[in-house]
């Protein structure tokens, strides 16, 4: 250390005293601000220091800091605050109807949201996206039903599948596959299937029709009623319209009586809890075609 200190005879500036080959270090202050920024940090750190947990210990153990403050007590707090708001919406949930659910807009959207999601993951890959269908796969979006449009209907239709072997309350119903148990030959079903494509009003042979309209009197009536306006109970599609489930060309429709189809849809009822079953019937009832 120097005794005593020199000063640079050109800036004025104190010298270290520090000298190599005759240059020597000047002792330039730290500009003010950053100085007292510096002081400032320091004192922020030791408030710091004493009011929040800061110094680990080791052995999982730290400082707690005088405020006792803990970033786990406050996500708990949330998270509790949270369930009682949402528990809150659930009990509501779980207690109303489903026709009270679509009557009060906070409830129906509580639903449609969960729905949307519940749809995405399990049913768009046989339904398609918005529950447009496809061949086999009946649309969901329209008026026509095979079990049933009210919310009743689908939320049945949902909990217990259609031809799911493992739920006995399973919708089920089974055409007979015509051609493959031998029970029309092959000229009775070229007539019947003519005779359908009459009741939707396709180009059709009048006179294979005619015969066609007896066959399906005594075969096809029981399941899609006398003039193939369709029955609910068992399932068997409307054949007066345009909308068809496997498809209405007249080689489609040959085979569909030829083997029968038998399309099989899983019971959700096992797999997704009750207020996710609400909320997929209410968004499935609202696509377009709910009755
Ligand atoms: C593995 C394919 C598959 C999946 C996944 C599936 N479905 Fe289906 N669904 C079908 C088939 C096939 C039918 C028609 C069965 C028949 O021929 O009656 C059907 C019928 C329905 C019906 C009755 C339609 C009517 O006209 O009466 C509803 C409602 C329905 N599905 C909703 C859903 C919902 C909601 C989901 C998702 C949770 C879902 N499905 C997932 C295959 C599926
Ligand atoms: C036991 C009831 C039952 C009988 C009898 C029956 N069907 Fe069906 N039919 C159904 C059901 C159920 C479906 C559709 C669901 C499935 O099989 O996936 C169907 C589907 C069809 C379809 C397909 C419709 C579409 O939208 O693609 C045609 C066509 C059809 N039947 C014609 C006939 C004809 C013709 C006869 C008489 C020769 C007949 N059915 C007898 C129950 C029956």
């Amino acid at each position: 250390m120097p005794t005593k200190i020199e000063k640079d005879a050109i800036t004025g500036t104190e010298t270290t005293g520090h000298e190599w080959d005759g240059i020597k270090e000047l002792n330039t202050p730290l500009p003010k601000w950053w100085l007292y920024t510096f002081y400032a940090t320091i004192v922020f750190a030791v408030i710091y220091v004493i009011l929040y947990p800061a110094i680990p210990l080791g052995g999982g153990e730290y400082t707690k800091g005088v405020l006792g403050f803990s970033q786990r007590a406050v996500l708990e707090n949330e998270m509790a605050e949270l369930h009682s708001e949402r528990s809150v919406y659930m009990d509501r949930f779980i207690a109303a109807s489903m026709e009270e659910i679509i009557e009060d807009a906070e409830l129906q959207n509580y639903a449609m949201a969960g729905g949307r999601v519940a749809f995405a993951d399990n049913c768009v890959p046989c339904h398609g996206a918005g529950g447009a269908g496809g061949p086999g796969y009946p649309s969901l979006a329209d008026d026509d039903w095979l079990w049933g449009g009210t919310l009743e209907d689908i939320y049945t239709t949902l909990q217990n599948g259609v031809r799911w072997a493992d739920n006995e309350e399973t919708r089920t119903s089974q055409m007979p596959a015509f051609a493959v148990d031998e029970i029309l030959n092959a000229g009775q079903i070229n007539d019947v299937a003519e005779y359908v494509l009459s009741l939707s009003n396709s180009a059709s042979d009048a006179q294979a029709a005619e015969r066609g309209a007896v066959v399906f009197a005594e075969n096809c009536a029981v399941c899609h009623g006398e003039s193939g306006e369709g029955m609910r109970e068992l399932g068997a599609p409307k054949l007066n319209d345009s909308i068809w489930l496997f498809g209405g060309d007249k080689e489609t429709i040959v085979e569909t009586i030829s083997k029968s189809r038998g399309g099989v849809m899983p019971a959700w009822g096992g797999r997704l809890d009750d207020v996710t079953l609400k909320q997929l019937t209410i968004y499935v009832h609202s696509l377009g075609g709910g009755e």
